[in-house]
């Protein structure tokens, strides 16, 4: 696909400069949008130089205007670690409900397609294993992760009635847990959190004791998978995702292998409402889109690292704030 005009939400953070990176390219107009609460501009600041590339820097929960004629839109804004949308969870519900609201508005009146990021988190604590896009999920709306969860699922409803009653183009990506390259060190995720604790020396924290598994996708792979959703036509949910799970104990265990670091592993209480276990059924993507992950663990953990140790020093040596800890 190129010469298409796309607006991508959420620019700023990982998966969102992921997304400009591809489509800008390959030869597209991108108008990235952001406005900044848990984003970069470092991110993107290698595409500001370029022509086909556009920033706007705007809270999608209030109006969006953009002038001019768009083809797509990607609608990746939100928080999506649990240490920020429990630091944020007001502009968390909104951005997942006003926000999603104004993109879909502003598809309708543009005639765009549009795809939004939704989650595996809308399937909460999973009672199916591994998770089918049939499966409607076990959701605490009133726990912490309320706020993110059901802003979610709120999320798609609305992208189906949009669909179904001012037949706008909606794609629905149900994203399983991605990492790579620009997460960030303190966002509360384990991926960064083990690496930032190794390359301090620290030792690695497991909450719960570490057999609770997730499946963890290489984001070049999830932005594939997107590419191929927003060229497919097909409107319902679709679950993007790497199906080899692994306990968060044994993928610590390969962190400090990769790392070399003579740390030890340590436990903390579980979280709550923390989900026991994460893998998605991928069948779907496998027969519509022709998608499978092709990278994998050990391949994507090393340009995780390697990334993560090009930073300058000041950046992994700052101690990030406990989970959970912030009012
Ligand atoms: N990374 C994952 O593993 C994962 C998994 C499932 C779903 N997702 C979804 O993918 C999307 C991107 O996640 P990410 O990991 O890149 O997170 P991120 O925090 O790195 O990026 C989110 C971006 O959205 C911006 N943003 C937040 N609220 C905004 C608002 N009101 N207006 C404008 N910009 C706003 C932030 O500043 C940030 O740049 C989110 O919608 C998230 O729910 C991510």
């Amino acid at each position: 696909m190129s010469g298409k005009r796309i607006l991508i939400t959420g620019a700023a953070g990982f998966l969102g400069s992921h997304l400009c990176d591809r489509f800008v390219k390959e030869g597209n107009d991108v108008i990235g949008m952001d406005n900044l609460i848990t984003g970069d501009l470092r991110n993107i600041e290698h595409l500001f130089k370029l022509k086909n590339f556009e920033f706007y820097n705007h809270d999608v929960s209030k109006f969006i205007h953009v002038p001019g004629h768009l083809d797509y839109i990607l609608h990746f804004a939100s928080p999506a670690s649990p240490i920020d949308y429990l630091k944020i969870p007001i502009q968390t519900l909104k951005v997942g409900a006003l926000g999603t609201h104004n993109c879909l508005g502003l598809a309708k009146e543009k005639k765009a397609r549009i795809l939004v990021a939704s989650t595996s988190e809308v399937y909460g604590d999973p009672l199916v294993h591994p998770q089918t896009e049939e499966y409607w999920g076990n959701v605490n709306p009133v726990g912490p992760r309320g706020v993110y969860d059901e802003a979610k699922r709120f999320m798609e409803s609305i992208t189906m009635a949009y669909h179904t009653y001012h037949g706008v183009e909606t794609r629905i990506v149900r994203i399983f847990n991605t990492y790579g390259p620009r997460m960030r060190l303190n966002d509360g995720r384990a991926l960064p959190a083990f690496i930032g604790q190794a390359l301090r020396g620290e030792d690695l924290t497991v909450f719960g004791d570490g057999s609770q598994t997730r499946s963890f996708c290489y984001v070049d792979d999830l932005v594939e998978g997107i590419y191929r959703l927003l060229l497919s036509d097909y409107a319902k949910p679709v679950n993007i995702g790497n199906p080899n799970e692994i306990s968060l104990k044994d993928f610590a265990e390969e962190v400090l292998k990769l790392t070399g670091s003579k740390v030890k592993i340590i436990y903390k209480p579980l979280p709550v409402d923390d989900p026991k276990q994460r893998k998605p059924d991928i069948s779907k993507a496998k027969q519509l889109l022709n998608w499978e992950p092709k990278i994998d663990r050990a391949a994507g953990l090393k340009k995780t690292y390697d990334y993560f140790k090009s930073l300058p020093e000041a950046e992994w040596s700052k101690q990030p704030k406990e989970f959970g800890k912030h009012k």
